[in-house]
């Protein structure tokens, strides 16, 4: 699937917008609109559900986004988190000089009287031989050789732009729990192995961003610090290690139950010399998106490097009182660490399906009821019956108390089916004359509706008022569609 399919499909429906897009947008930002933003926090609350509600084991923390800027120091992002990069001398354009070959580069052939070739990233030119030396954007200037560039966004605080007031935006939100490490253990006396979870905003000047929401200047991540005793062992083996290949284990489970296509996941370790500096291994969960397999998430081991760091350069003791050995010593630290962007690009590129019905393409969204941005569509069959409009609207108004419900009046109604599939809506109720009746000819309505759902799109006559039963049994205790669907009449057509 081409990834402009998903960006077309984002804009039209409201998903996500290109940042300031009425002054001519600005690269690599996006805004999400009203459905984006419904399905970014469905996959932001999941996931702390999951790893924070559901655990006794973790807790939740949300630091400021800018720390003292020691932090960034004793992190080491100050010294390390950089990107080798090129400029050309002519054009001024940036390069990452480890991409360089990989990208498609421009070439005036000297063989073809200077004729302008676009050349892909690595082969040599057809019809000269020539390998690419210079700019591989304008094909004409000299490249300046390999220059660490820091990824950390500057700022200054305070009114007065000097060297004392400098500090960064964070690049990761990691720093933020391990200098709130012992804040966090005397407040709930936790007892190792015990984590730390937080979702916020990072930044990164990126070199090469791109890819719609893949790679951008600023995101959100998900980020688990999972603290474990150095000193213990689970049967025969470190600890550390053994909780590091149950995260891994955990976090691909997790993609999977939320409707990621096993087949679309996979695992890559980093080689030796990929590792970050703080890391002892590191495995990516990487997914198969459009451009081709990419990181989803990381999971590393990144020992007592932070926490031995920070204790370092503040001069605090970051320490945990083992009981048991009598001694202090310093947590390891395993942490899964997802983006929260990268995962809704995941989710909307895996749902996304193209079917033939009756003759008519159907897009559909198969998103997982719990990051389906609206749950329940109301729908009146015909907006010329007052009785019928009236029942409708109040069907959504008491179903939105307790899930996000939309009242869509205008089209017909196949076309409104269609428009929820594409924003993946698992259920629409339909009221029709037979719900209300029709006072003229004397005729009582039988108080039902049609729900309909999404994926099958089979529909069962529903009595309105065991409607929120029904919806709380399918939307909050995980009873399935087939469960619910046996005990109703069928409706065909
Ligand atoms: N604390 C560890 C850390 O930050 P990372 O592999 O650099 O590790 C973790 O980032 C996750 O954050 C990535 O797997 C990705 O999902 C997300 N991420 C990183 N850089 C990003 C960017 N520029 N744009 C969008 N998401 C990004």
């Amino acid at each position: 699937m081409n990834l402009d399919v998903i960006v077309s499909l984002c804009k039209r429906r409201g998903f996500i917008f290109q940042s300031s897009e009425i002054y001519g947008g600005i690269a690599s930002c996006w805004d999400y609109g009203p459905l984006g933003v419904e399905l970014k926090n469905n996959v932001k609350r999941v996931w702390w559900r999951d790893n924070v509600y559901l655990r006794p084991d973790m807790v939740g923390l949300d630091a400021a986004i800018l720390m003292h800027p020691r932090v960034w120091k004793a992190s080491g992002h100050l010294d390390h988190f950089t990107d080798p990069m090129v400029d050309c001398k002519a054009c001024r354009r940036r390069f990452r000089a480890d991409q360089l070959d990989a990208t498609p580069w421009i070439h005036y052939c000297p063989a073809t009287k200077g004729n302008k070739f676009e050349i892909p990233g690595g082969e040599p030119c057809k019809h000269c031989g020539a390998r690419r030396t210079l700019c591989p954007a304008c094909g004409k200037g000299e490249l300046t050789p390999p220059r660490q560039f820091n990824l950390m966004f500057k700022t200054f605080m305070g009114p007065v732009e000097e060297d004392a007031a400098v500090t960064y935006l964070r690049p990761e939100t990691a720093q933020g729990i391990f200098v709130n490490f012992d804040n966090v253990l005397q407040a709930t006396r936790l007892k190792l192995p015990f984590g730390v979870a937080q979702i916020g905003k990072s930044f990164r000047n990126e070199i090469t961003p791109g890819n719609f929401i893949f790679r951008t200047h600023e995101f959100e991540q998900m980020e688990i610090e999972y603290f474990v005793n150095p000193s213990d062992v689970i049967d025969g083996r470190p600890a550390d290690e053994v909780w590091h290949e149950r995260w891994i284990k955990e976090r691909l489970a997790w993609y999977e139950r939320y409707g990621i296509r096993r087949e679309h996941l996979r695992l890559r370790e980093h080689e030796k010399d990929e590792l970050a500096h703080y890391a002892k291994r590191t495995a990516d969960i990487e997914y198969e998106f459009p451009m081709g397999w990419s990181e989803l998430e990381g999971i590393a081991n990144r020992t007592d490097f932070d926490l031995k760091q920070h204790s370092k350069a503040s001069g605090k003791s970051l320490t945990y009182f083992d009981e048991e050995r009598k001694t202090h010593v310093v947590p390891y630290v395993i942490e899964p660490s997802a983006g929260a962007d990268r995962s809704v690009l995941a989710f909307l590129v895996d749902a996304y399906r193209e079917e033939e019905v009756r003759g008519e393409k159907r897009v559909l969204l198969r998103l997982h009821a719990d990051l389906a941005p609206v749950k329940i569509a109301v729908l009146p069959l015909l907006k010329k019956r007052d009785a019928i409009v009236a029942t409708a609207r109040e069907i959504q108004r008491r179903l939105a108390r307790r899930w996000v419900s939309a009242y869509d009046d205008t089209a017909a109604i196949g076309r409104l089916y269609r428009r929820q599939d594409e924003v993946g809506t698992p259920y629409c109720v339909t009221v029709d004359v037979q719900t209300v009746g029709d006072t003229e000819r004397g005729e009582a309505g039988d108080g039902k509706v049609t729900i309909r759902e999404r994926d099958s799109m089979e529909q069962i006559r529903v009595p309105i008022t065991e409607l929120e039963t029904v919806f709380r049994e399918l939307l909050t205790d995980g009873v399935a569609w087939s469960a619910v669907r046996a005990r109703y009449p069928v409706v065909t057509g």
